[in-house]
């Protein structure tokens, strides 16, 4: 972990961290055996020790910056399981419950909402495709929903049943980035009033994203509702640079997003290098890993 609090601008100090809940996977079964996304390739060899320390550090870093973390008990058979992201999608604690686009990951679902359910949430089954967190990111009180690969546009109308909450959808065009949490990270997820919802609405909670992987009409919303956001440039996002999470103030991103840790700093952001390589052979990083548990009993 490195924190580099020395070349910290005055600015961070205004910026606050807040308090989270996320749920993690150990990557004990962690492999590529099958490929259901441009960065999978079986023939490549993965060395699941390797993936199980990274992860490590990850969990670590949480830990030390004064989060939660809850665990699911890796399933032999699921590889993809250490992304918690796609298990499903939790607000004030309803858990909306996942159910996969691909044969290979659809046991995951039951599994996550079986440990919902164990922990307090009450489920919401899922009637159409969506892989949660993944495509489904929380922006002030506005769900933004990602399709084009994974979730179905059906499955934002579904979520906004849900929840009764505002949904955006936004069309992924470029395979590499075929989950929404690849192209957005939610810098400030609940800080600072909505001025406003609904079509034209401006939010004040800011995301930064990757342009290029947006389709026109998504890239004039989001230029429409976040005019203070970061725009990534390709190579940032290219090394996996958006699949971040935040508090508020400390960012965990890739070591290898250099473009954009000087952005997060030059914002009064706290960018914390976190790598996670191993994991990327599987198409997945940080944001990947990290479900955010909202509301629930504990
Ligand atoms: N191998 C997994 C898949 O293709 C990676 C999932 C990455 N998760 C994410 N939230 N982007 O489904």
């Amino acid at each position: 972990m490195s924190t580099n609090e020395t070349a910290a601008p005055a600015a961070q100090s205004e910026r606050i961290a807040q308090h989270r809940r996320y749920l993690m996977c150990r990557p004990q079964h962690f492999t590529v055996s099958y490929s259901i996304n441009p960065w999978m390739e079986p023939s490549r060899p993965t060395d699941t020790d390797v993936a199980l320390r990274q992860w490590q550090t990850l969990y670590d870093t949480y830990l030390a910056l004064g989060h939660e973390v809850e665990l699911i008990d890796p399933l032999e058979g699921l590889p993809d399981m250490v992304y918690t992201a796609n298990g499903g999608f939790l607000i004030d604690g309803i858990a909306y419950g996942a159910k996969f686009r691909f044969a290979e990951r659809a046991a995951e679902g039951p599994a996550f909402m079986e440990w919902f359910r164990d922990n307090g949430y009450t489920v919401a089954e899922p009637a159409e495709v969506n892989e949660g967190e993944g495509d489904f990111l929380l922006v002030g009180d506005t769900i933004l929903a990602g399709t084009g690969f994974r979730s179905t546009g059906d499955s934002h109308r579904e979520v906004g049943e849900v929840f009764g909450k505002e949904v955006v959808s936004l069309t992924l065009t470029d395979p590499r980035f075929y989950h929404l949490d690849t192209a957005i990270s939610v810098l400030d997820p609940v800080q600072g009033p909505s001025t406003g919802s609904g079509a034209g609405g401006v939010e004040r909670a800011n995301i930064a994203y990757l342009p290029s992987a947006f389709d026109e009409e998504g890239r004039g919303i989001l230029a429409e509702r976040y005019p203070d956001a970061i725009q990534v440039d390709d190579a940032d996002g290219a090394v996996f640079g958006l699949n971040s999470a935040s508090d508020g103030r400390n960012v965990l991103i890739s070591p290898r997003a250099k473009g954009f840790e000087a952005q997060l700093r030059e914002r009064g952001y706290n960018p914390v290098l976190i790598d996670l390589s191993e994991l990327l052979l599987g198409g997945g990083g940080i944001k990947c890993c990290t479900l955010e548990l909202r509301g629930g009993t504990r």
